[in-house]
């Protein structure tokens, strides 16, 4: 009977296998993969081994369909252009789904809007999922991508599973994860994060494509059930919105999964410092809003002679104390996802090196030699060159063109394997050791370079109390102050108040060296609307100050906000430019009482009663601090 079932289930099957076989699936996975074959009818499967062979074959189809063009002026890259309604993370569709609300948003006074995360009831979001998810990969191929978040088979990595309808995302996936054959025997019988993903367009299309680029925008919906460790993201194909194991896995899912487990999954980049004099190397990890300045800092040339910087990660960091009680912080990825506007050889060399082989890029401009041109790249192009801008616009030029040659938003994806700066243990299961972490963001006014936190416990508030200007990251257009805890506020899988918690539970661990926590701004403008400091290579001299102080040097001085940098401790030997440090550092009394009454609101309306009395008792001392001044 037993056997009669099965060749009955057999045929009725509609689907082909048409690379790899179900047989040699570890069970759950080869269930995960059926079950899903069931609801979504693609008309093949496609088990993907992350070879070199399987990724040309992919290519040559996305070249065919129209989705990827091949840049020839350097090797193996790749344009992408989207359509125009699908560039960024979109953070309005973006849901997390518990059984209770409180357990993925605090509650907000007055009945107002959380900000802090879109949650829905598992019913509604079962009706939501079924809405769209049945037989949307008809005429299409399932593809099924084994990758693991962080080197395979370390004990800090996770494994995922992610079923797309989409070659651009399994191409961009081998690059951003380890993918592939491997990844399943690191599995065998083990769990793993299910992520299915559609963009929505079964064919035939009902309606034309623009550029080639299949997605359903007024469907799109990025649903995380932590409970279930499942994500569902449906209706687009850009990055943030496709590629799962990032945002979705190595953050929201993650911070889930850490806080059961007893470690932290963080916006973060991590870059190793060495004192090329003393020898003496440093980690740190830094958490700034999307597009505020990670990559860059991860892969900096310093303009101070006697450091190296090496990049560990340039975007998600997972961190645990270990049994030595040293806080120690793997990248759970393998690729940079870089914003291409603003990188040039003059701003990070390192990164422009990175991406001249086996990169896909993804809404950049194309220059007619076959190359890539965007915002930043204005005296590093060759002039003779026609520009076809991200849009289609055939020889775009600045001057008559009231749109960008790029998207704001447009990004590369690189192997991180290729950038010449990789740090040695970049890949050591064991993670390297953190000794500062750093926040920042993006604040024109008021926020001085670089401060210190006087505790572990004000680190924590300096982090719940980040505001950044909004970026082209997100689908937020006018250009405004926003609260940004952490970095983190598009990614919080769980309850911010208990996200605090968590925090400062990590700073009362017995037997732990705690790194200091510090906060840094490299966008200040003065008067005529200019960053007063020039940023990039010239941030190692705060880098430089930061270890130091980790290293104990007496070269600071306490203020009402932190402790700042004494009169000449920052090592400004050689800065090109004449900055106005005083400018730079000033802490404008009014700007300060507008900030506390801000995150007063904040806290009070946001967060409300899920509020740790730390961080408020933090809040009142600063309020007072200020007050005396
Ligand atoms: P995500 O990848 O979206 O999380 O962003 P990110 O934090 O990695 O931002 P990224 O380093 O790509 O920087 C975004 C933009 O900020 C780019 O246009 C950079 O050129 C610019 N930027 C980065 N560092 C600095 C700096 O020190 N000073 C100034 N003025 N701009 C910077
Ligand atoms: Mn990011
Ligand atoms: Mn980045």
């Amino acid at each position: 009977l037993i056997e009669a079932a099965s060749v009955f289930a057999e045929s009725r099957r509609s689907y082909r296998v048409i690379h790899g076989s179900l047989t040699q699936l570890p069970n759950k996975v080869r269930n995960y993969v059926e079950e899903n074959a069931r609801l979504c009818k693609p008309d093949t499967i496609h088990i993907c081994d992350g070879s070199e062979r399987e990724n040309e074959m992919l290519t040559y189809v996305l070249r065919k369909d129209g989705m990827l063009k091949k840049l020839h002026k350097y090797d193996n890259c790749w344009l992408a252009r989207t359509d125009p309604a699908d560039v960024a993370r979109v953070e309005r569709l973006t849901y997390i789904s518990t059984p209770l609300k409180r357990d993925t948003v605090p509650t907000p006074k007055y009945g107002a809007k959380s900000q802090l995360g879109n949650w829905m009831d598992p019913e509604d979001m079962d009706n939501e999922l079924n809405m769209r998810f049945p037989d949307c990969m008809k005429g299409r191929t399932m593809f099924v991508i084994p990758f693991s978040m962080g080197p395979v088979g370390s004990s800090l990595s996770k494994i995922g599973i992610q079923l797309t309808d989409s070659a651009y995302v399994v191409a961009s996936m081998r690059i951003m994860t380890r993918m592939g054959e491997q990844v399943l025997g690191a599995l065998g019988d083990g769990n793993f994060i299910k992520c299915l993903h559609s963009v929505g367009c079964p064919l035939p299309l009902t309606s034309p494509l623009h550029n080639n680029w299949p997605c359903y925008p007024k469907m799109t919906i990025i649903a995380h059930l932590p409970h279930k460790n499942e994500i569902h993201s449906f209706g687009s194909g850009y990055g943030g919105n496709s590629l799962l194991g990032k945002k979705c896995l190595a953050l929201r899912l993650g911070s889930n999964l850490g806080k059961e487990e007893g470690w932290l999954a963080e916006h973060m980049l991590i870059l190793g410092l060495e004192n090329l004099d003393t020898g003496k190397k440093r980690y740190i990890a830094a958490a700034f809003p999307s597009a505020c300045g990670k990559t860059n800092l991860a892969m900096m040339t310093p303009s101070l002679p006697n450091y190296k910087v090496t990049c560990v990660g340039d975007d998600i960091a997972w961190m645990r104390f270990d049994e030595n009680g040293v806080l120690r912080a793997i990248n759970p990825e393998a690729g940079f996802f870089g914003v291409a506007p603003g990188t040039s050889m003059k701003t990070n060399p390192i990164a422009m090196n990175t991406c001249l082989s086996n990169t896909i890029f993804t809404n950049v401009a194309e220059t007619s030699d076959g190359g890539v041109f965007w915002e930043g790249l204005e005296s590093e192009v060759d002039p003779n060159v026609r520009i076809r801008s991200w849009l289609g616009d055939e020889d775009w030029k600045k001057d008559n063109s009231d749109r960008p040659a790029a998207h704001p938003n447009s990004r590369f994806c690189t192997p991180a394997a290729q950038c010449p700066i990789m740090d040695p243990l970049w890949e050591d299961p064991k993670g390297v050791p953190i000794d500062a972490i750093v926040f920042g963001g993006r604040r024109p006014k008021g926020v001085p370079l670089v401060y210190e936190s006087f505790s572990w416990q004000h680190g924590v508030f300096i982090g719940a109390s980040m505001r950044s200007e909004s970026t082209a990251a997100a689908e937020h257009k006018a250009k405004m102050i926003m609260h940004d805890p952490f970095a983190m506020r598009p990614f919080f899988g769980y309850n911010f108040g208990d996200y605090l918690k968590h925090w400062l539970n990590m700073g009362e661990k017995p037997d732990v060296h705690l790194p200091k926590i510090f906060h840094v701004n490299w966008f200040r403008k003065d008067a005529d609307n200019k960053f007063i400091w020039p940023g990039f290579g010239e941030n190692s001299r705060v880098l430089d100050w930061i270890v130091r102080r980790c290293d104990g040097e007496d070269i600071a001085k306490r203020t009402p906000i932190g402790l700042v940098p004494q009169q000449d401790t920052l090592n400004l030997a050689g800065l090109e430019t004449p900055v106005d440090m005083e400018e730079l550092f000033s802490l404008p009394k009014e700007f300060w009482q507008n900030e506390v009454n801000a995150i007063y609101k904040y806290f009070d309306e946001q967060v409300n009663e899920d509020l740790p009395h730390d961080i408020m008792h933090e809040l009142h001392s600063l309020e007072a601090r200020i007050q005396d001044e």
